[in-house]
């Protein structure tokens, strides 16, 4: 059992916790993550590492509500008890000095490039980070961001704050000015990293992206995070989740993401209505 030591709000539905787990974050590196269950019956949640405090064994996860078990996850409280955190999981991110270090994350992906973004920089390499989301109210860890680059370049797709526009394009501004730019790491949604993917390969930077294909048991076994990269089959759970953006068949990810879309709307129907019904027996029970 893990207790959740910490966990606030960073936007509407993105929500960040913090466990005490020094012996997974003795040995975690960026670019890995974790897989979570609520509960005994509960389904095995994959989460990225979005900081590791090394000094006080303190994993932070920040993730979106946007199904079932992320429902669930963000209704839980400070105090309440998770059935396992198993970790840490992956291939982590391979550092070292590149030079001039682009950092690019979109909406939820800005959580998982931050421990990368800080990795880069220990090293000596220029970083500058683009976070973007779709407005200003969705943007999240701007202030750790600064943090953990030399350059902070902010996006939002309706402009209520930073450049109006999309990360990528701000990406392409930048390489479009002739600047020097060796390494492209990146998270965020399938077809944000499909777009990042067309816009560094014609100036050859090397383009590193976390994918976040489904999965189910992490180890490499049960083959459900499968994908396809410069034409042979990978694991992203063990293989990755780090891949090489110019030789990923982005077509056959957007597919496989969009399997279980029935299944996985059936089981959210069935949270609300468990929620409903349980707020339902609290009210009629409350003494008048
Ligand atoms: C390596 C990895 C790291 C991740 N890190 C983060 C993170 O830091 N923050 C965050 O908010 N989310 C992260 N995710 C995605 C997160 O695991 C899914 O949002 C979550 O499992 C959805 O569960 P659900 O029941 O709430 O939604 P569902 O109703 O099951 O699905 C909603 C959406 O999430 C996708 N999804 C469902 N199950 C999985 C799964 N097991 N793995 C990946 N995607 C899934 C579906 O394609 C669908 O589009 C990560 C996924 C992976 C694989
Ligand atoms: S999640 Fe099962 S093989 Fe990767």
């Amino acid at each position: 059992m893990e207790k959740i030591i910490e966990k606030s709000k960073l936007a509407p539905n993105i929500h960040r916790i913090r466990f005490h787990l020094p012996l997974l974050v003795e040995k975690a590196k960026p670019g890995q993550f974790v897989i979570l269950r609520i509960d005994e019956p509960g389904e095995r949640i994959p989460m990225s590492i979005a900081d590791l405090d090394k000094k006080n064994g303190i994993l932070t996860i920040v993730f979106q509500e946007v199904g079932k078990s992320t429902a669930q996850l963000g209704s839980l409280k400070e105090g309440d008890l998770l059935a396992d955190v198993v970790g840490p999981l992956g291939t982590p991110t391979h550092i070292e000095k590149y030079g001039n270090c682009v950092c690019v994350g979109g909406g939820i992906g800005i959580a998982p490039i931050h421990p990368v973004a800080k990795a880069l920089k220990e090293v000596g390499n220029q970083v500058t980070s683009i976070i973007g989301a779709r407005n200003k109210e969705l943007l999240i860890m701007e202030d750790e961001s600064i943090a953990a680059c030399d350059n902070l370049i902010i996006s939002t797709d309706d402009g209520s704050y930073g450049f109006h526009g999309f990360v990528t394009q701000v990406l392409a501004g930048i390489l479009e000015k002739g600047e020097k730019v060796d390494f492209v790491f990146s998270v965020g949604p399938v077809l944000m990293m499909r777009a990042l993917a067309r816009v560094t390969l014609p100036y050859k930077v090397r383009t590193i992206i976390s994918l976040n294909p489904i999965m189910v048991d992490g180890t490499g076994m049960c083959g459900a995070c499968r994908v396809t990269v410069g034409n042979q089959t990978k694991f992203a759970c063990v293989d990755g989740p780090d891949f090489d953006a110019h030789l990923v068949d982005f077509e056959e990810l957007l597919k496989r993401q969009r399997m279980y879309l029935k299944e996985e709307k059936v089981a959210m129907d069935n949270f609300v209505s468990r929620m409903d019904q349980s707020a339902h027996h609290h009210q009629s029970h409350k003494p008048s």
